[in-house]
């Protein structure tokens, strides 16, 4: 399995890095392609390992997929195995977005139980309760979800006790197509629901309510294919931009919508560093500056993300002072903690608030990641750690960053692949 080297001499990153396509937004786009006959197709698709998962869920329910230059094309015409085995869902929770488009265009379906992850059990209630406000009847046996409706699902309420993006991609796919009028109260509001919102209507969906937390949809009997633009990760941009702040450089994102990571601009600003925003780019200058301390609560959108909880503790790590992190989404997210202390970082957690004391240095250490976020924090600390940094299991940063080292090279920072049986 490869590792990332990251050598011994900190320096400050300074440059402009591209922001590639949000995997989020993607993940929730690909499945909706099942929802109609033909060729879908997507621009601006990030090339990552999660966008290849997804693609082999739909070839096993027999779809063909191509593309190049960032985008893809899905020829549904072949969609007649309404499964999603196990061997895929187990390695990318969001295979199991096909369940609301499968069950609502064929009126059955099998896909299996997401399982957990590195940081604990990732439920999937929400799904199903809100896929039998709308008619569908859920099995669970032998590990994997039967969904099946009677003809069409029917139009129906469901109020989303807490906010849940995959809960409503689900619900929101399955609506498009149900008989009559549905209602989805207390709907995720990330930028990512705006853009499937979007493709959805590309479909000939009748939604509205974007952008709130009521989404109304009008069923429809089929849909024509998509044909849409991903919209820029907010979570890559705002893990370069972290590379600035613990580097004490400067770092320019572009190619993408400063609108969409404004709560994590603000912590920059109150930690004290420049924050430039133009229309399409911004830029976090922390040369020369002193930093402060602070606290921060991951919250649903437009709240401080909890995809950024992470590399945002790596970077207070390197702030004098005590800091305080916590994450309201998942209480157990916090599996980088140990890697991070064994860098040198002192970092103390109470339940799902750690409390970080800043400003110890860092030396480089093997250290291990452990999903996908934490490989991006092990990163950043790698990069002012005095003595090399070795970071195993890199194939979950391979999950969401594209050309991760490529785009670190941009900045200044050399860090390198290294494929242990070539070595
Ligand atoms: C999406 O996961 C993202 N993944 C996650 O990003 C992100 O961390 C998360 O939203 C929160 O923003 C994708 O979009 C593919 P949720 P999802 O349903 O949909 C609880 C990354 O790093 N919940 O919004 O699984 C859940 O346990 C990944 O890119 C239920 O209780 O998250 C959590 O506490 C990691 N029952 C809260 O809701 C359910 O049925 C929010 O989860 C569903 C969720």
């Amino acid at each position: 399995m490869d590792k990332f080297l990251v050598p011994a001499v900190p320096k400050p990153l300074d440059g402009e890095v591209e922001i590639a396509g949000a995997k989020n937004a993607v993940l929730a786009i690909m499945p909706a392609a099942l929802l109609a006959d033909g060729i879908s197709e997507i621009s601006n698709v990030p090339h990552l390992k999660d966008m290849k998962t997804m693609s082999d869920v739909l070839r096993i329910i027999g779809c063909r997929i191509d593309g190049e230059n960032h985008k893809l094309r899905i020829d549904t015409r072949g969609a007649n195995h309404l499964e999603a085995p196990y061997e895929l869902v187990k390695t990318m929770r969001a295979s199991f977005y096909v369940l609301g488009p499968l069950v609502a265009r064929f009126g059955r379906c099998r896909v299996s139980l997401p399982g957990g992850c590195a940081w604990g059990p990732r439920p999937i209630d929400l799904h199903l309760k809100g896929l039998e406000a709308l008619g569908a009847k859920i099995n669970i046996t032998h590990g994997y979800v039967e969904a099946t409706c009677e003809g069409r699902l029917k139009g129906g309420t469901f109020h989303f006790p807490i906010s849940s993006v995959g809960a409503t991609v689900n619900l929101l796919l399955a609506a498009t197509l149900a008989e009559g009028e549905s209602i989805l109260q207390n709907a995720a509001i990330e930028p990512e629901i705006d853009n499937l919102v979007d493709y959805l209507i590309s479909m000939g969906a009748k939604i509205q309510g974007r952008g709130t937390r009521t989404l109304i949809i009008q069923g429809v009997e089929s849909l024509t294919p998509g044909k849409g633009e991903t919209i820029a990760d907010r979570i890559e941009a705002g893990t370069f931009l972290c590379g600035a702040v613990i580097t004490r450089g400067r770092v320019k994102v572009t190619h993408m919508v400063p609108e969409h990571i404004m709560s994590v601009l603000n912590v920059f600003k109150e930690i004290g560093c420049d924050v430039t925003i133009g229309d399409s780019w911004v830029e976090v200058d922390a040369r020369n500056k002193s930093l402060k301390p602070i606290s921060v609560t991951t919250l649903p959108y437009p709240g401080f993300p909890t995809d950024l909880q992470a590399p945002l503790m790596a970077t207070l790590a390197s702030i004098e002072g005590n800091s305080l992190i916590q994450d309201t989404i998942y209480h157990d997210r916090f599996t980088h903690i140990a890697e991070l202390k064994r860098l040198g970082a002192d970092i103390q957690l109470n339940g799902n608030t750690a409390t970080i004391i800043g400003g110890k240095s860092l030396e480089g250490a093997d250290v291990m990641a452990s999903d996908l976020r934490a490989s991006a924090a092990l990163v950043l600390s790698g990069l002012i750690a005095e003595g090399e940094t070795t970071i195993s299991r890199i194939y979950h940063l391979d999950r969401g960053y594209e050309d991760f080292e490529a785009k670190m090279a941009k900045l200044g920072a050399t860090v390198s692949r290294i494929r242990p049986e070539l070595a």
